[in-house]
């Protein structure tokens, strides 16, 4: 594309402390190819974002909510059409389909291109572009990133503010020619002379989520909602970094990362990986239950973290997010205390009800509905209405700085050494309470082989398993086998190696009813597992690992939960087992052309171990 394609009435020139010429470049080649009205440079300060949302206010994509409930918060209403991620919309392009794997949509980044180039054609017409500078991961730190979005979404400019390090000093660190993930975003809904615009503008027709690993590239149209607008999160800081993890010797993972402190000081850090919407928020900013005296959970991250070996022997975590995009419904001061509390001021919520006096409601937030709101389409609601007042994907975006419960090393820019990594999906069966792993290699085939039930919400069917390795099926940007490979192979080289353990908060009795009561009390398999790190709690040898016995778990203040109930939610079945390789024996079958030798072995010896 050449420059002088460009309307010659709009300014292209960067502001004099961008130095990056290649950046520079890039934005005049991609404003000539989508033709924005204006281009802005956005510098990431407080008064830009309050004159953005203003802006969004007087537009109709946000409402201000009551000063005095809610002060500076917002909330934004969705077209029906864009309200969650779009997986069959995802797009992982790179030269040879193998190296994307059977788990990704992959397409030649030939055509891809030639797509994208007639789609992006003029499709910022009538907008502004906005330059998004952002860094994931503290500014500077060895183990963040640096990225600029380019987008015709205010709406997304003011939640990457609150998800990333958005500032102008990421042109200081970028210096002439540092290192940069340059990432194109438009909603696809050009603005004609003389057409007015729709509070949530996005393509109906049309969606692309494309990801380029090996340029380091991403481009996305057609939606302005989470995962798919908001760059940063799941299409850099996990699909783009996973790639680069396995080039540098790292890992990115769909992991959230706390920190555990014990009675007697002892503080040690745990990441988790679940699948989406299935409880990394409530898990990482837990309240251990008043019988637990003197344990403690501090939260680094609740979505994503970027692990690296660090010279003492250790992996060391990163949350590369400055911010939470959490889900709503289901948050409430008795499920989570910490997140209710995070979320008095400075936040946008996404696709929640609205009540009468100006201030936000969803499923679950209390325990009677309101008599009346407007729900998320703007409708008036009433209990009697039979419908959901709130998305069941809705969201709020908070700076994690507002978290209780926040952990003062949380911007550590090197991170915090990881004790234990925690691998979980919703399993009504089959799955133990918590089991931790023989070695670093059965950890690895026990996220390899983790499986989750869906929900009614997501797809209208409950119980049936998908597999969902290390909670990543939606978010690694390589061949699947070639991951699992990385985790194997990465961790021979530590010395130091996180235990790796197994947990399932979802087992159900005849009745369907969940029997682990869960949230607070999920403080107790913790305290076992930071213990097992330490070589302090018993355990009993199971075919697929350690699991503690009822006495080995502490049960003060829920004396009420007895050791039949402990059997329902611990036990390992042979015939639940034998079903549950059976779909093992599946997965690494469409794997195994890059499936690890070692992945095949433990799986042989399990079934050998079951079987027994
Ligand atoms: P993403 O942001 O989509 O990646 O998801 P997340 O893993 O952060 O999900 P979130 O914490 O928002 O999950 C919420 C869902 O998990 C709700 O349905 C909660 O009720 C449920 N949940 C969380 N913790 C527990 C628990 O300990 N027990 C049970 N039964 N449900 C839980
Ligand atoms: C998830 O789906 O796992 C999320 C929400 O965390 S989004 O950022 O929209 O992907
Ligand atoms: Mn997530």
């Amino acid at each position: 594309m050449n420059k002088s394609t460009l309307p010659s009435s709009i300014d292209i020139a960067a502001p004099g402390y961008v130095q990056h010429h290649g950046v520079k470049e890039w934005v005049a080649r991609i404003a000539a190819l989508t033709k924005p009205d204006r281009i802005y440079w956005c510098d990431g300060s407080q008064e830009e974002y309050d004159r953005l949302c203003d802006e969004m206010v007087r537009a109709g994509t946000f409402r201000r909510l009551n000063q005095e409930l809610r002060p500076n918060s917002y909330l934004a209403w969705s077209d029906p059409t864009d309200v969650a991620r779009m997986e069959d919309r995802t797009f992982i392009c790179t030269e040879h389909q193998e190296d994307a794997g059977p788990t990704n949509n992959w397409q030649s980044p030939v055509e891809m291109r030639e797509a994208l180039n007639s789609r992006f054609d003029g499709c910022m017409r009538g907008r502004t572009m906005y330059v998004v500078p952002f860094s994931m991961g503290p500014l500077g730190s060895h183990i963040a990133q640096i990225g600029v979005e380019l987008t015709d979404s205010p709406y997304v400019v003011v939640n990457m503010r609150i998800m990333t390090r958005m500032t102008r000093k990421v042109w200081d660190v970028l210096g002439k020619t540092g290192e940069v993930v340059p990432c194109v975003h438009s909603v696809g809904a050009p603005l004609e002379a003389g057409k007015s615009d729709v509070p949530w503008p996005c393509n109906k027709e049309h969606k692309y989520i494309v990801h380029f690993p090996e340029t380091r590239e991403i481009w996305s149209y057609g939606s302005g909602y989470g995962g798919n607008a908001l760059l940063g999160k799941k299409c850099l800081a996990l699909r783009i970094a996973s790639a680069m993890g396995r080039d540098q010797g790292w890992f990115a993972e769909h992991m959230l990362i706390l920190g555990v402190t014990s009675p007697d000081g002892h503080k040690s850090y745990v990441s988790a990986a679940f699948p989406s919407a299935c409880g990394k928020t409530n898990f990482a900013m837990l309240v251990p239950p008043p019988a637990l005296k003197g344990w403690k959970v501090t939260t680094i991250g609740e979505d994503i973290a970027w692990i690296k070996p660090g010279k003492d022997g250790r992996l060391h975590a990163i949350n590369p997010e400055a911010g939470f995009f959490g889900v709503a419904p289901g948050t409430s001061a008795k499920t989570n205390p910490n997140c209710m509390a995070s979320l008095h001021s400075n936040v946008i919520f996404t696709n929640v009800a609205l009540t009468p006096d100006g201030d936000v409601w969803w499923e679950g937030m209390t325990g009677a509905p309101p008599p009346e709101l407007l729900d998320w389409q703007g409708q008036p609601w009433t209990p009697e209405s039979g419908r959901k007042a709130a998305h069941a994907n809705s969201r709020f975006t908070v700076p994690a700085s507002q978290c209780p419960a926040i952990d003062p090393e949380w911007e550590n820019p090197d991170g915090v050494p990881i004790s234990a990594v925690l691998f979980g999906g919703r399993r009504s069966n089959t799955v133990p309470l918590v089991a931790e792993a023989f070695s670093w290699t059965d950890g690895v085939y026990m996220a390899a082989t983790m499986g989750s039930e869906t929900t009614a919400a997501a797809t209208g069917k409950v119980g049936i398993v998908r597999r969902d390795p290390f909670a990543m099926i939606p978010f690694c940007g390589y061949h699947m086998g070639d991951y699992f490979g990385h985790w194997v192979k990465l961790g021979k080289t530590v010395a130091h190696r996180p235990h790796i353990f197994c947990v399932n908060w979802f087992r159900t009795d005849a009745s369907g009813k969940f029997v682990w009561p869960g949230f607070g009390d999920n403080m107790r398999v913790l305290k076992w597992v930071v213990e097992r790190c330490q070589g302090k709690a018993h355990a009993v040898e199971t075919a697929i690992g350690w699991i503690p016995e009822y006495h080995d778990l502490e049960w003060a203040g829920l004396e009420e939960f007895t050791s039949e109930q402990y059997k329902v939610v611990s036990s390992i079945r042979a015939d639940d087992w034998l079903l549950e390789l059976d779909a093992h024996d599946d997965l690494f079958e469409s794997l195994k052309a890059r499936l690890p030798r070692e992945l095949m072995l433990r799986k042989e010896l399990l079934r050998l171990s079951i079987s027994d």
